[in-house]
């Protein structure tokens, strides 16, 4: 699939998927508790979801078998929601969502500590969300993408590929109206992960704590639009 660049229509209607995702990240913020089940964030984060005339992209993409993704300390990503797994005070819990809007999609992961955590949790945290804005001040026409993540629009994963990482090769060059999805993660301890037999969730290999942040993004003729990180939605 080509890189694609959105009309004007495309972006308004991405703007209101990425307005709809902030919501429903905010609102699954609030109702985090201790004693929940991940399969119950799932729940409500689908609820939310439709709620606003919105489907939930992840929900069957390649199978997965959940709305959200919910992964837990030293799961990485694509954790899968469990009517089993409680989370507890102290956890690090990443919720990573994506919607549907009018056929445009936008994905969004947020990190969020239960009750009080570790100091070195917290400051995962911190820097996971760091890195991102550190890394879109370079998501700009004409600077080559080496970032994380991936294209999004009418399709939950178009091109181009955002690599991780600083890699050998330079990336592809951002034009306008390109969007894409920034997802940095981040282990405490060792990069090494390992891939779990439910086929999804990726866990750190030293069992150390890891967390995500992701927005969709624009990119303009000058400092990139963050489609969900709505200041209205705040
Ligand atoms: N943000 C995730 C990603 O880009 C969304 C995919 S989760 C899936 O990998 F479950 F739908 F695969
Ligand atoms: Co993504």
């Amino acid at each position: 699939m080509s890189v694609t660049i959105k009309s004007a229509r495309e972006i308004e209607l991405m703007r209101e998927a990425g307005k709809i995702l902030a919501k429903t990240h905010e609102e699954l913020a609030k109702a985090l508790k201790p004693g929940m089940t991940t399969w119950d964030i799932d729940h409500l984060g689908e609820e939310i979801i439709r709620s606003y005339g919105c489907i939930p992209s992840f929900n069957n993409y390649n199978g997965y078998p959940a709305s959200i993704c919910v992964s837990v300390n030293d799961e990485v990503v694509h954790g899968i929601p469990s009517r089993k797994h409680f989370i507890e005070e102290g956890d690090i819990v990443s919720l990573d969502a994506g919607v549907i809007y009018k056929g445009y999609h936008s994905d969004a992961a947020r990190t969020y500590g239960i009750g009080e955590i570790s100091p070195e949790a917290g400051r995962l945290i911190e820097v996971t969300k760091q890195s991102f804005f550190e890394g879109i001040k370079f998501a700009k026409a004409g600077n080559p993408l080496n970032l994380v993540g991936h294209g999004i629009g009418s399709h939950l994963h178009e091109d181009p590929e955002v690599p991780n990482f600083a890699g050998r090769l330079r990336g592809l060059k951002p034009r306008p109206g390109m969007t894409l999805a920034i997802e940095p993660m981040i282990n405490a301890g060792t990069p090494e992960v390992v891939w779990l037999d439910d086929d999804w969730t990726v866990v750190t290999e030293d069992g150390a704590l890891s967390a995500h942040y992701e927005n969709t993004v624009l990119i303009t003729e000058g400092e990139p639009e963050l489609l969900s990180l709505v200041s209205e939605a705040h």
